[in-house]
């Protein structure tokens, strides 16, 4: 028999968080079908111990450990298409979220008022709690923003905690971009439709123990999510990162070349050598710090992955000035044939470096 409601719950580091989070969702969800299903992205803090520990325990406890990636929104969607069952919630394991409200939100579902029912904090007898001034406000703003691209009318998009029918998610997974933090925004808004809501309120508590994962960048990447929902899938956010990096890696050869040459006397074929080198690995830096965040090279990797990318941007840089020279000679205008060069080159370089550095196939 398979279970009414999966609660799929994303964990990174949460080894003291999943004991008392399964005792209380056993306390609130007493008399429903139920199973939880966390979603761990190779946690290094004991979490998958206590996960295997208990998943041997209770066929209601699952887990689905994954490696050499990382995210929310992604996580989340793993868990969610792993799940045969026809309600499905996403929760936090911190116990932020009032799990209390689980059977509620059940109900409001199977009683067909709602296709998704949501957790709020911003609606009469929800709260933020301990929230010091700037992150209430930046967390308003993020909620304005993220409510302009959106049709159905939320009152707290970036909750992180909700329940839909499984259809709902069947039909909007495969516009989903699956980036960064805010999974509910992500889903409704890849739904080409209005979808029927109800919204009950939470008050987000406090952490129970551990840390936040929440970083610097997860502004960054919630950006980056708005502009995929704005762009559409014509342009993959992920190429125009990969564009940005490319421009600051133009500063860069332009700086250490003007520098050895005229500050150090260098001889210009040298100069200009050590400045492409250097701005492929300022390139490889920055793209291993924000474009290819989820898939991060450390370690040993790191140095390898340097390798390859230096391999792959020479062979792009060849591929650029072969098709520019031959456009040039073909009677093409200079900048017209320069910037064409320039464009096969940074798409060879994306590409390749998408599947080889940061490698999507293992
Ligand atoms: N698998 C996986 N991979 N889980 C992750 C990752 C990841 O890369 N990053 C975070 N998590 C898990 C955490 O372990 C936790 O269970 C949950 O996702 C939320 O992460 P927190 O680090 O606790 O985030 P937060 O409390 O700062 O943010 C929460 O509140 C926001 C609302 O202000 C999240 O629920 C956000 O989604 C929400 O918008
Ligand atoms: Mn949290």
């Amino acid at each position: 028999m398979i279970p009414e409601l999966t609660i799929v719950i994303p964990t990174l580091n949460e080894r003291n968080n999943i004991e008392p989070l399964v005792e209380r969702l056993s306390l609130a969800l007493d008399g429903t079908s139920w199973e939880v299903l966390f979603v761990d992205d190779d946690s290094r803090d004991g979490t998958l111990d206590v996960l295997h520990a208990l998943s041997r325990r209770y066929a209601q406890i699952r887990f689905i450990r994954r490696v050499g990636r990382r995210g929310l929104t992604s996580a989340c969607m793993e868990g969610l298409s792993a799940s045969s069952a026809p309600y499905l919630a996403i929760m936090d394991a911190d116990l932020q979220h009032d799990e209390s409200l689980l059977s509620q939100m059940l109900a409001i579902l199977k009683s067909g008022e709602a296709e998704l029912v949501n957790g709020s904090r911003y609606i009469s007898g929800g709260g933020v709690g301990e929230w010091n001034e700037g992150r209430q406000r930046l967390s308003h703003f993020g909620t304005r923003l993220g409510q302009a691209i959106l049709k159905t009318r939320l009152t707290d998009p970036l909750s992180g905690f909700f329940m839909l029918r499984r259809e709902l998610f069947d039909e909007a997974i495969d516009r989903m971009s699956g980036l960064g933090f805010k999974i509910l925004l992500d889903l409704v808004s890849s739904l080409p439709r209005k979808v029927s809501v109800h919204e009950l309120p939470y008050y987000f508590r406090k952490r129970h123990s551990g840390e936040s994962k929440l970083d610097s960048l997860v502004s960054l990447e919630y950006l980056l999510l708005l502009l995929h929902k704005i762009l559409g899938s014509y342009i993959p956010v992920r190429f125009l990162m990969f564009v940005a990096v490319g421009s600051t890696g133009m500063v860069v050869h332009l700086l250490v070349l003007g520098t050895l040459l005229n500050f150090l006397g260098l001889v210009f074929v040298w100069s200009q050598t050590a400045a492409t080198v250097m701005a492929m690995i300022s390139n490889y830096a920055l793209n291993n710090l924000f474009t290819h965040r989820d898939m991060r090279l450390t370690g040993p990797a790191l140095l390898r992955g340097l390798v390859l990318f230096m391999l792959v941007s020479t062979i792009g840089a060849l591929a650029s000035i072969s098709v520019a020279t031959l456009l040039f000679d073909n009677g093409l205008i200079w900048w017209a044939a320069g910037l064409l060069g320039i464009g096969v080159g940074a798409v060879w370089n994306y590409a390749v470096s998408s599947v080889l550095v940061w490698s999507r196939i293992r």
